[in-house]
């Protein structure tokens, strides 16, 4: 995986992506770590074009772009069953967004969890209805994913910021 070339992307060619790579993707959230190994994610993966577009709708800003996406995974997670259940999701998450990158896929995190649509309902529960998705779950983000029509520029190491790291003692190069 090379993290100087991911970027987030929103624009994506009208092909599907293929079921070998959607299950990859998949194996890579449901393998992904979680705190005392406690699995409370759930994914529902979307690539009903009807669908996508009316869940494109769950956020009042930042997630219009979903609409014209060929596949959507939903990371849900069971409320309860682990006390690292954020962390957990967002891992699994990120672990899907690692492994799109490395099949050559573009993809792009929405945020979900304690965010509103455009009349003010929760986000969680917009995507629960659509989904059919049993209230026990939150919903912390879609993971939009699809083959790139945009070009972005790539990381370069002007863009690491070493500042942000110290060695033993906070402010220590
Ligand atoms: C927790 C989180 C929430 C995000 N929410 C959204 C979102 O709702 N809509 C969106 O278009 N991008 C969202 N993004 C993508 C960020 O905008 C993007 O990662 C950031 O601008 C850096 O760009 P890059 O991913 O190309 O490095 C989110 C990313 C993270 C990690």
């Amino acid at each position: 995986m090379d993290f100087m070339t991911r970027r987030s992307i929103r624009k994506y060619k009208d092909i599907p992506v293929e079921k070998e790579k959607i299950d990859e993707i998949l194996k890579a959230a449901l393998l992904a770590p979680t705190g005392r190994n406690s699995r409370p994610c759930e994914f529902v993966v979307i690539d009903d074009k009807d669908l996508i577009k009316e869940v494109a709708e769950l956020r009042e800003h930042g997630s219009s772009f979903v609409k014209d996406a060929p596949l959507v995974i939903g990371v849900m997670g069971e409320i309860g069953k682990s006390s690292t259940l954020l962390a957990d999701c967002c891992i699994a998450g990120f672990a899907m967004q690692v492994k799109a990158h490395e099949l050559g896929l573009g993809s792009c995190w929405v945020h979900v969890n304690e965010r509103k649509t455009a009349d003010g309902k929760s986000s969680e529960e917009f995507f629960r209805e659509k989904t059919n998705t049993p209230d026990n779950f939150m919903v912390m983000c879609l993971i939009v994913i699809g083959y790139s029509a945009e070009e972005k520029p790539h990381y370069t190491e002007k863009d690491v910021n070493w500042n942000k790291v110290s060695y033993n003692k906070y402010g220590k190069r």
